[in-house]
């Protein structure tokens, strides 16, 4: 019996099919390449020594996605398709609704045509929009959204939802991501984002690497310790493996509908990520203070106590860890 990843050769996807094959699983990987390259597939294959089947196809293809499920025994499914940029999703939203959403119900439905019902959707501490306090908990109203990439999780979470009352042999894990960075310690595996990154990390390395001038830190007139934006960051491999302890979960315990964060619980501010960085590669980080970036929030951490509870899952590794970590996939 077969894990299927779609967008397997993804930032998370390819994280989490390593810690899938350390562990004994058997994967399945679907990509497009949409975002992601190749040579990731030879990358997970190198880490692990492990071998896996894998499919060059768009997940939405729903001729090629219905052979997937017919020429192998695939037991769960966990979707990493979905398109992540948040500035993209504004631009696209056409893209983003039809990728994110129409995708994974074309999933979704062949899943149930094959009784495939095991899912473990990808979800963000972005459904929570204007948080309503912190740190935020599961319970924590969630809507708000303020772009479509946001929305589409929203969107996908009632779904799920609508999916799992219908019908409740499905065995669902909704996961919110807090802000995943880092890479794998052997550096054959990271984050490529296309383009100038968006995100804080990513912009933050090669800033370091002399590719750009400097960060622009978006606000300083913030309600937090140093007046910037203050965020929870989680190592990319830590949020792996809490994909195997939400599979462990269905598994032993199944039948039921369970949403979990993964964050650390700590909230870091732009400046302090600046200063570990700086601390963990020895690396100088150009900056200048710039305004508000519109849509973003002061704060936003995790309380990640019912996944620690319920799932038996903490993020162990430190914020040294994932600038090392981000910073030695990128010299590679
Ligand atoms: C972090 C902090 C910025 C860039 C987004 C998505 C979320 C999740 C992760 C998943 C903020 C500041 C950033 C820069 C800066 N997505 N910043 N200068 O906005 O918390 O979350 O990514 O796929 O769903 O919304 O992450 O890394 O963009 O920003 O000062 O050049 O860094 O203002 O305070 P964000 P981020």
């Amino acid at each position: 019996m077969a894990i299927l990843l779609p967008g397997g050769a993804g930032f998370i996807g390819s994280h989490t099919a390593v810690e899938l094959l350390n562990d004994g699983k058997e994967i399945i990987i679907i990509d497009n390449f949409s975002n992601s390259k190749p040579e990731v597939l030879n990358a997970i294959k190198k880490i692990t020594g492990k071998e896996f089947k894998f499919y060059e196809m768009d997940y939405a293809d729903r001729q090629k996605l219905e052979k997937v499920f017919e020429e192998n025994q695939i037991e769960a499914v966990l979707n990493f398709a979905g398109y992540k940029a948040v500035g993209e999703s504004v631009q696209k939203p056409i893209e983003y609704y039809t990728n994110n959403i129409s995708g994974c119900l074309v999933l979704l439905d062949v899943m149930r045509k094959y009784g495939v019902k095991k899912f473990i959707f990808s979800s963000s501490a972005t459904v929570y929009g204007e948080p309503e306090k912190i740190p935020l908990t599961e319970e924590c109203k969630t809507g708000g959204t303020t772009n479509p990439y946001g929305t589409t999780k929203l969107f996908i979470e009632q779904i799920l939802k609508d999916i799992y009352k219908s019908d409740n042999t499905w065995d669902i894990c909704i996961l919110r991501y807090f802000n995943p960075v880092g890479a794998h310690e052997s550096g054959l595996i990271g984050e490529e984002p296309q383009g100038i990154p968006n995100n804080l990390m990513p912009y933050i390395v090669r800033v370091a690497a002399g590719q750009l001038k400097e960060l622009s830190v978006f606000g300083n007139d913030y309600n937090t310790p140093d007046g910037t934006g203050v965020r929870d960051y989680i190592h990319v491999v830590d949020l792996a493996k809490g994909h195997i302890k939400a599979l462990e979960k269905l598994d032993k315990e199944g039948k039921g509908l369970f949403i979990y964060n993964l964050g650390t619980g700590t909230g870091y501010s732009v400046l302090d990520m600046v200063k570990a960085f700086e601390r963990a590669t020895g690396m100088n980080v150009p900056y200048k203070i710039a305004p508000r970036r519109e849509g973003d929030i002061a704060t936003c951490y995790a309380d990640p106590k019912k996944a620690k509870e319920e799932l038996g899952w903490i993020a162990e590794k430190t914020l040294d860890d994932m600038c090392k970590d981000s910073w030695n996939y990128l010299k590679n």
